[in-house]
């Protein structure tokens, strides 16, 4: 089982590159989902624009799975995410009663209420990943979306409620451990070693 404080969970280089290339084309996929519904038009060009971010996104997704399977040992996905339930919901509740006491929880990185939200951010941005994979490879541009590829089109969507809910959790974690915490923010974006 992992530690349950944050000393031994040092942010390795390829981890803090894939996070890196993970929050610009997110970002910037997220911005332009909208402008992808032009993609029943001859002339798409939003379409096009977020299906190469997208696509671009989907492969740092994959190479950030990968890596949890194929990095070091301590960087493998085993050894970051706790299999005990119980342990791990408990400490997700400590770090809220901790917060309440306006206290500072010190975790690894997918421990606690920060590990739910980060778990949560994956997963999201992994069901993206695949849905936009399968609309890279069948949809048509021209013509609108029918049966199962509607389907995965609607499912698709549920990132533009998904993702600011994550991002908004995410960065107001960012924010209270550059109040209260490390700073880390500097370290993710390459400002500090
Ligand atoms: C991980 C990568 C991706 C992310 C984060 C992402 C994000 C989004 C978001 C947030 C929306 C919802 C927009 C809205 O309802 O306002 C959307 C819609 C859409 N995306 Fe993606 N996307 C990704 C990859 C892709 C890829 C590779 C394609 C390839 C074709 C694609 C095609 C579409 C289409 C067709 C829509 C629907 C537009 C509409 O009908 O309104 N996406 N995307
Ligand atoms: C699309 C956007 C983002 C996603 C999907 C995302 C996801 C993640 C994930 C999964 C982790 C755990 C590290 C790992 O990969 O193993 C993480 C850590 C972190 N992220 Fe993000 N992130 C995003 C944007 C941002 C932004 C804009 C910032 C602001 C600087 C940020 C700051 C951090 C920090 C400081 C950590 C370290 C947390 C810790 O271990 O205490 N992230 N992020």
């Amino acid at each position: 089982m992992p530690p349950t404080s944050a000393e031994t969970d040092n942010l390795d280089f390829p981890t803090l590159a894939l996070h890196l290339g993970i929050t610009i084309f997110g970002t910037c996929a997220w911005l332009t989902g909208e402008w992808a519904g032009d993609y029943k038009k001859l002339s798409h060009p939003g379409f096009s624009l977020h299906k190469g971010l997208g696509i671009c996104l989907a492969l740092l997704i994959l190479a950030r799975l990968l890596y949890g399977v194929w990095g070091p040992e301590k960087c493998r996905w085993g050894h970051l995410i706790p299999l005990d339930l119980k342990a791990w919901i408990g400490s997700a509740v400590e770090d809220l009663q901790s917060l309440l006491k306006l206290e500072m929880p010190d975790r690894p990185r997918f421990w606690g209420l920060k590990g739910v939200v980060q778990l949560f951010g994956l997963l999201v941005f992994a069901w993206m990943a695949l849905s936009g994979s399968l609309l890279f490879t069948y949809l048509e541009p021209g013509r609108r979306a029918h049966g199962f590829l509607r389907v995965i089109k609607e499912m698709h969507e549920i990132g533009h409620t998904l993702i600011p809910i994550f991002l908004a959790l995410h960065l107001t974690g960012v924010l209270l451990d550059a109040l209260w915490g490390q700073g880390k923010w500097r370290r993710v974006l390459f400002l500090e070693k």
